[in-house]
């Protein structure tokens, strides 16, 4: 646990640093798991013009690779080099997304699925670069070649030791080394499969990076090609060992030390690893939120809540209570990680309904729309001055406690986008407050990943249920910070207070008084 904050802290600030230099939004740490995507097209793009002019021979393969590198360089030669620095760059980017999906602890509770999918990635990911380097026959692909089929030989499923094969040319048949190249096809696609899968409990998931940042890195892969090309090393010759061979960390790291280890307790160790990965979102179990609750009685069936949940955990189905609506929300607790989303779009999630109605048709159990309008009320009556500031904000992000005062109220919440707008509405339009200050994650990196986007869209009038435009822009301020960027924050809430004290209180509006009362309706706030 102490590792895991020392090391989110480190990540925190090495965004801050990249937030400077790339804007949040094209931060690439941000934007991993796209950018592993990416790097998946470039390098299946580039593979697929290499195996054009590729020989499957074992002699052929090495030369036809020299013929694409040396003669063909500006097109076959750079395309071989993306090839291999998109691989490279896949590696880096996947083991760092593994590591921020954990330090971040986005993998435990019904979150386990993505994490445990994306385990087998990692070994696929592995093996299509192992297979690969096979392919080119130079003296890294006969060091690996026999190094893996050592290794392969001591699992015990192999009838016969398939390392005999690379005792010299003769023994070494041209259709095994055609059966790599089917291996090295085969494998990228089911790994392909299998990252569809990974995203199954996404919706919207992030697979594109932005535009700008999927231009600079690839202007980035095109200079390094043609500044430093991959190149094959000296041709394998079975016959001799060689002494010397350069070595690609990214994918052969555990290699050297089959040097130092049998290849049974290589296994050993790797067959660890794996099982203590596939076990992490167990250990220990994270606190599991209540999942959202549908109310039938309230609930019309307009489908919002399953726009905007971002783990695909609502299904709309048909009517079962003979209310007069064609379809109904249906949670899937398993899928659902109690962020609060739905209910931020739930259009009867509304504090101007009498507390005692504020059942919305979509709830969490745990964390509910009635208790919070009760919060906000009571925190609002002990503020004073002219520039009170209600503080919804979220509680993976900064710390909010260093935000109250005799003029602030802070009320975090589970995920920004739980906050439907008629709350700032109520809180401004009824004089509760002079200004409503919304803050969550570091934007572009919000913990339940829709929340920042649906509260924008939702207040410029992009997103149902948006904000009224009664309700005057100036008295909302939205800033989006993470947990090591409170003085900023801080300064933010100062500022928007000496606006507020600028234009001064709300005028009041004459009260229009009503012959019948409308029930369920709050005419007192
Ligand atoms: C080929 C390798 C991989 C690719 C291309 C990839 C891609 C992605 C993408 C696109 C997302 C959705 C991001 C979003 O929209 O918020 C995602 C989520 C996730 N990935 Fe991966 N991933 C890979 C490997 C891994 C590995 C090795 C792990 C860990 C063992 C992992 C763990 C996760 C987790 C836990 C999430 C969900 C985070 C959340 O719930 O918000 N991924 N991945
Ligand atoms: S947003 Fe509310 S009213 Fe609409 S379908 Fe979901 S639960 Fe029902
Ligand atoms: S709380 Fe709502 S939005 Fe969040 S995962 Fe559950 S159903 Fe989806």
């Amino acid at each position: 646990m102490v590792l895991r904050s020392i090391a989110r802290n480190g990540f925190e600030r090495l965004e801050n640093g990249f937030d400077w230099v790339f804007s949040p939004a094209w931060n690439p740490l941000y934007q991993l798991g796209a950018l592993g995507w990416f790097f998946y097209w470039i390098v299946c793009v580039s593979g697929i013009y290499l195996y054009i002019f590729f020989d499957t021979g074992i002699n052929d393969a090495y030369e036809s690779l020299e013929y694409i590198t040396n003669v063909q360089w500006y097109a076959g030669g750079v395309m071989r080099s993306l090839h291999r620095y998109a691989s490279d760059a896949m590696v880096i980017v996947v083991i760092l997304h593994l590591l921020r999906e954990y330090v971040m602890d986005r993998y435990r509770g019904v979150r386990w699925f993505a994490w445990i999918t994306g385990v087998p990635l990692l070994w696929f990911l592995i093996a299509c670069g192992i297979s690969g380097y096979w392919m080119v026959w130079d003296i890294l692909a006969q060091y690996v070649a026999t190094v893996t089929t050592e290794w392969l030989d001591a699992l015990p499923i192999f009838g016969e030791p398939i390392a005999r094969n690379f005792l010299n040319e003769a023994t070494l048949g041209s259709r095994f080394f055609t059966l790599m190249v089917f291996i090295h096809i085969a494998l990228p696609l089911i790994m392909l499969f299998v990252m569809w899968i990974h995203i199954q409990r996404h919706a919207q998931p992030k697979v594109n990076p932005p535009r700008g940042l999927a231009a600079g890195t690839m202007a980035m892969l095109l200079v390094l090609s043609l500044v430093y090309p991959a190149v094959s090393q000296a041709p394998a010759n079975l016959d001799t060992v060689p002494s010397t061979v350069g070595i690609d960390w990214f994918y052969l790291p555990v290699y050297p030390l089959l040097d130092v280890i049998s290849g049974a307790t290589l296994w050993a160790i790797v067959g660890a690893a794996t099982l203590l990965l596939l076990c992490l979102p167990w250990l220990p179990k994270g606190r599991r939120h209540d999942a959202a609750v549908v109310d039938l009685g309230n609930c019309n069936g307009c489908g919002r809540c399953y726009n905007d949940c971002p783990y695909s955990a609502v299904t709309m189905e048909l009517r079962t209570d003979g209310l007069p609506y064609a379809r109904q929300a249906v949670v899937n607790p398993n899928q659902c990680t109690g962020c609060g989303l739905c209910v931020g779009a739930c259009p009867t999630a509304t504090p101007f309904r009498r507390a005692s109605a504020l059942v919305p048709g979509i709830d969490l159990l745990d964390f509910n729309m009635r208790d919070l309008r009760e919060r906000t009320l009571t925190a609002a009556k002990a503020l004073s001055g002219t520039d009170r500031v209600m503080v919804f904000g979220c509680q993976a992000g900064a710390d909010l406690s260093l935000l109250e005062g005799p003029s602030v109220a802070v009320l975090p919440l589970r995920c920004i986008g739980m906050l439907p707008p008629p709350f700032i509405d109520f809180m401004i339009s009824r004089h509760h407050v002079d200004g409503v200050l919304l803050t969550g994650c570091r934007e572009g990196d919000c913990h339940y990943r829709l929340g920042i986007k649906w509260t924008e869209q939702r207040l410029s009038g992009l997103r149902d249920p948006y904000l009224r435009k009664r309700v005057p822009r100036e008295r909302i301020s939205q800033a989006w910070y993470g947990p090591t960027q409170s003085p900023p924050l801080v300064q933010h809430l100062e500022a928007f207070r000496g606006r507020l004290r600028e234009i001064g209180p709300l005028p009041r509006r004459k009260r229009r008084v009503k012959k019948t009362s409308v029930q369920g309706v709050d005419s007192h706030g």
